[in-house]
């Protein structure tokens, strides 16, 4: 099983950035607890990170020949991208939404996801644990197909 983990604008400062949200971890750190897990539970994974709408567009469309699920955390575009939205719908790949803090207990305009509606589910909230409950979702939906 292969899934893709991909990540939007300003995850790269993962660490530093307003660490009292999104916590002192790095998307390195969070990629290696994730390749690790996936190794356990035999997937691959890959993991990617973009501050470029139109990067993350072409990488959900390719992934659709290679990987079986896409994990997104599609940073501030969750909220305003209608282009990365209908690229999963295209896609036709089970994906994932997930995000690191609860955007539903933030501000209102973090509270509409316009990718949430193409996925099959969303994890919020757990810091870098979204990420490895969503490997866990991934390979349930991978042995129900
Ligand atoms: C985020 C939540 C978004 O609202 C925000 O723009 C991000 C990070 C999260 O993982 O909590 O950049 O996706």
């Amino acid at each position: 099983m292969k899934i893709i983990f991909l990540n939007g604008p300003n995850l790269n400062l993962l660490g530093t950035r307003e660490p009292d949200i999104y916590g002192q971890t790095t998307l390195a750190q969070i990629e290696k607890s994730v390749t690790e897990r996936a190794a356990m539970l035999e997937a691959q994974v890959e993991f990617r990170q973009s501050n470029l709408e139109g990067e993350l567009v072409t990488w959900i469309q390719q992934a659709r020949e290679r990987f079986d699920v896409l994990v997104l955390n599609a940073a501030a575009y969750t909220h305003t991208s209608i282009a990365i939205r209908d690229a999963v719908a295209a896609s036709g790949l089970p994906t994932i939404e997930v995000h690191l803090s609860n955007i539903h207990a933030r501000e209102k305009f973090r509270h509409q996801s316009l990718i949430a509606p193409v996925c099959c589910g969303q994890i919020v909230g757990f810091g870098p644990l979204s990420y490895l409950l969503a490997i866990e979702a991934a390979v349930s939906l991978i042995a129900k197909k």
